[in-house]
């Protein structure tokens, strides 16, 4: 995120990699800290690192004020080389020396949020990536990993709490009334990891013990106002230290875990050795207040954050294009945790349908994209631009893979030996690829790891052809599968990559055949094969019947399958499948058909696009007496806008909305009885629990309103608006209360203004609530344009603050890349809101201007006239001069052929 507006962007690449030519073995830092001058005192142990050639020491700083430097206690000569501090005089030979640098910092001007910060009164710290320059001079890199001693002092009053990672030493008063806390941290880490927080802060504890029989205590830090919500965080990291030593034998290795909630935060939340900075939005939780997204999204951030403490920071990463090495594994670490937590296979289902359904949309258009990068990419400008889906979504795919191709002891196995020859170190992803292919001998994965790992290094979602041929007479069915992948930016010739795919075949009547493959032993339901040819052929022996295929269930790999189903079949796959999430994407299929063929038919937008069967399908569905109510929901939602965009070559964006509003309309029309059953046979009003079964049946009804609204909409029938209203008003919980809202709004219905301005008045202290008001109404379907002037009037609201990261996101991001059809506009109107919010946000916080950025990815895409004024809206933002390197990285990309 380097502030420097200043000297041509850098281009770092992962062949340049070197060792640092100096190891850091202690660090000992001292803190006065003060928003408008923090003074730093930074004592170092280094030595030359034997390995390679004796040549000066370059610390890496930003936006610091340096006041001394002491080698062995006395002066040395220094210089600087832009932010960079060399020392070239430094003692010869291989005896460690102390080296001392103090410097000042500015906490309160520092509106990036990387480095010491001050949010609403309390310091905290960013780190990740390149943060740490920003606090002291320092060997700025993950593979110099050190051991920490951490004083910090400031005004009693101001700051009772003091915390740093590790444990607690030593504490006292100071003159002044100051007082002083004194952390030492037991494990090295790299300087990423490092954290402080200093402010007037409230804990949640919890003592615990560990299978081991040792204690450890658990805390859950927030402001004082924000006791009430913070007992689900706690449970979701009670849960995660149980799940990390049952599943992966892995256990807590601290004395003490500390989670801290910020306001104001970049990112999710980030996993400082034993001190985890969270943003408020994955911490605070109420009935009243959270919604059952929330809670979900509480229990996986605290679980991703806390299975860091493994991944990530015991085994850590060589250099930052291992990035995935630890987000791509702690993100299928989360994953699991969150289903493992699932009492039943169905609720386990619907989890991986929603991060399926997370990948498709967000990293399938990445890996399409200008930005288009592989799982370890090979260069970067500004490191921060890739924390992407890729890095992380595709990343976790990639470790499923290897769990799939060595089975779940199997995977077990890899883990252990992973940290059994590399605990402690800083790694790279070949090494914990080679530690799974290892740890399981004869499985496929290690056949075939050369090749496995094209997915480290190949950009772009691989296609698979897959055609099923039936032979009556041989009593055999033949799947011959072909894999294409197109060139993305720098790589144009794709070699095959390795590709699980799990098949089952159903008989009429929609059972599972026993499957033998070239007449192999009996499998029964799923058999997956290994495709790693360009094209293959997987014959299956004894089959009697003409059978319907069900490929690649629980998506067993990341790619695109295409498979000319008729409808008939997908419709027996909706009707049948044993597997959960082939049986959601058969609905899919048919609806994205639809869909499709709506949009490329000529003239104007049919207004009933689906066809009786379809509905009938869908009714079924919402009917049905097994399935429950949380994986109906996922069935009868219609692929979203911008999945559809990405099956077309050139997008109309208006269309999409409109045929895909058309297709909404029709199913609440249709269905509008069977929404009434839905509505009155799943709406409960028990006490509020975030489990499965009742998140699912709130998930339902919610939906069932909307569509009892929309309908209402158009036959000007009060009595669902009257209902949703009352709904609203007397919600027993956030969630109930919100989709009472979103329907009234999404249905447009008068109601909803007088709705929204009761939400807002009852939450107008939460914060977190206050997003969702605002979220819902930049998110809003477009009627007329009436989107983009209701944005800028939300830009004006009293509680818009466009520094708050959260509030920035809740209307600009809402906006521009989750309501594409009210951000397309044929007046630009969209584009030139967007290209205005980048350079002004780009000018305090590049790291979120640059996300933003990310929002026209895909505008050679679009028709005209929205492609041209894409296009220019992107080269306005271009050619500011003064732009950082992330955003300028990232039109730069935009803009290249
Ligand atoms: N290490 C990251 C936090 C981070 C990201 C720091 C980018 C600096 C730059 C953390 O572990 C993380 O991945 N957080 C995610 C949430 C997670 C559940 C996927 C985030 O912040 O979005
Ligand atoms: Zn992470």
């Amino acid at each position: 995120m380097s502030s420097l507006r200043e000297g041509p962007a850098i281009v770092v690449r992962r062949e340049d990699y070197a060792p640092p030519a100096f190891w850091i073995d202690t660090v000992d830092l001292a803190f006065d800290l003060d928003p408008a001058k923090t003074r730093v005192l930074n004592r170092m142990r280094l030595r030359r690192n034997p390995d390679v050639a004796p040549q000066a020491l370059r610390l890496d700083g930003e936006d610091l004020n340096l006041a001394r430097v002491l080698v062995n206690g006395g002066g040395c000569s220094f210089r600087m080389d832009g932010q960079t501090l060399v020392l070239e005089n430094l003692p010869e030979g291989a005896e460690p020396f102390d080296l001392e640098i103090f410097t000042t910092c500015a906490p309160e001007k520092n509106t990036q949020l990387m480095g010491l910060y001050v949010s609403q009164g309390t310091f905290f710290t960013q780190c990740e990536a390149e943060g740490f320059r920003r606090i002291t001079y320092f060997l700025d890199r993950p593979d110099v990993m050190a051991s920490y001693t951490v004083t910090l002092r400031a005004d009693k009053d101001r700051y009772p709490v003091l915390l740093s990672n590790g444990n607690l030493v030593d504490s006292g008063n100071l003159p002044d009334n100051r007082h002083f806390a004194k952390w030492v941290d037991p494990h090295k880490k790299p300087c990423y990891l490092f954290a402080l927080v200093a402010g007037k802060l409230v804990a949640r504890e919890q003592r615990i013990v560990s299978r081991s029989g040792k204690e450890h205590l658990l805390q859950v830090y927030v402001r004082p106002g924000d006791m009430d919500k913070t007992e689900h965080a706690m449970n979701s990291l009670m849960a995660s230290v149980v799940w990390d030593e049952a599943r992966f034998g892995l256990p807590l290795d601290l004395e003490r875990f500390m989670i801290v909630a910020t306001a104001d935060f970049n990112m999710g939340a980030m996993e400082n050795k034993g001190l985890n900075i969270f943003n408020t939005k994955y911490v605070l939780a109420n009935s009243a207040t959270a919604t059952d997204t929330d809670f979900a999204n509480i229990e996986s951030v605290v679980g991703h954050e806390y299975f860091h403490n493994w991944t990530g920071n015991r085994i850590t990463c060589r250099d930052w294009f291992q990035l995935s090495l630890k987000e791509g594994l702690t993100v299928f670490r989360d994953q699991e945790f969150s289903m493992d937590l699932c009492a039943d296979p169905s609720a386990r289902a619907v989890k991986r349908i929603e991060d399926v359904r997370v990948l498709r949309t967000a990293q399938f258009p990445e890996d399409a994209g200008p930005m288009a990068h592989p799982v370890r990419p090979d260069s970067y400008v500004e490191i921060n631009n890739f924390y992407t889906v890729t890095i992380y979504e595709k990343g976790a795919e990639v470790v499923r893979m290897m769990q799939t191709l060595v089975g779940r002891d199997g995977f077990r196995k890899g883990m252990d030996l992973y940290f059994q020859r590399h605990d402690g170190q800083a790694v790279t992803c070949d090494d914990f690829a080679q530690a799974v292919a290892d740890a399981n001998p004869g499985s496929e994965l290690s056949r075939l790891l050369p090749q496995f790992k094209r997915w480290y290094s190949q950009a772009g979602t691989p296609r698979v052809q897959a055609t099923g041929r039936f032979d009556a007479e041989a009593r055999t069915y033949t799947l011959e599968l072909a894999q294409t992948c197109d060139p993305t930016p720098g790589q144009s010739d794709k070699a095959p990559f390795v590709i699980p795919v799990a098949i089952g075949l159903l008989d009429a009547q929609g059972r599972d055949l026993p499957l033998h493959l070239d007449g192999g032993p009996a499998v029964s339901g799923t058999q997956t094969v290994v495709l790693s040819e360009a094209c293959q052929s997987f014959v299956f022996t004894g089959i009697d019947a003409e059978p319907v295929p069900s490929v690649l269930r629980g998506f067993s790999a990341p790619v695109v399958l295409d498979m000319n189903l008729s409808d008939a079949e997908l419709l027996h796959l909706l009707a049948h499948d044993s597997d959960p999430f082939n049986r959601w994407e058969a609905g899919q299929r048919l609806a994205l058909r639809r869909a499709l063929h709506a949009i490329r038919a000529e003239g104007p937008v049919h207004q009933e696009p689906l066809d009786e069967a379809f509905v009938a399908a869908m009714r079924a569905v919402l009917r049905h007496p097994a399935l429950d109510a949380a994986f109906k929901e996922l069935v009868l939602t219609l692929p979203a806008e911008t999945y559809i965009a990405e099956q077309l070559d050139i997008v109309d964006p208006q269309r999409i909305h409109a045929v895909r509003e058309a297709m909404r309309s029709q199913l609440a029309h249709a269905l509008h009885e069977d929404w009434i059953w839905a509505y009155e046979q799943h709406r409960d009003n028990g006490a509020y629990r975030p489990d499965p079964v009742s998140t699912g049946r709130r998930a339902l009804t919610g939906m069932a309103l909307t569509m009892l609204c929309l309908a209402a909409r158009d036959n000007g029938n009060p009595v669902w608006p009257g209902k949703a209203y009352q709904r609203f008003k007397d919600a027993g919980n956030m969630t109930d209360r919100f989709n009472a809202l979103s329907a009234l709004v999404i249905a447009g219905l008068p109601l909803a203004s007088e709705a929204l301005a009761r939400f807002h008045g009852m939450f107008k202290q939460e914060a977190l609530v206050l997003d969702k008001w605002f979220a819902l109404q930049a998110g809003a379907p477009d009627r007329g344009g009436n989107v983009l002037p209701a944005v800028r009037q939300l830009l004006a609201h009293p509680d818009f603050n466009l520094r708050n990261p959260n509030r920035a996101r809740s209307v600009i991001f809402s906006y521009c890349s989750a309501n594409p059809g009210a951000f397309h506009r044929a007046d630009a109107a969209g584009y030139v809101f967007w290209s205005e919010k980048v350079i002004e946000i780009d000018a305090f916080n590049p790291q979120v201007a640059a996300r933003l950025a990310r929002a026209l990815d895909r505008w050679k895409k679009l028709a005209e006239p929205y492609r041209s004024a894409a296009r220019e809206a992107i080269a306005r933002v271009a050619a500011k001069p003064d732009l950082s390197n992330d955003v300028r990285e990232v039109v730069t990309r935009s803009l290249a052929d």
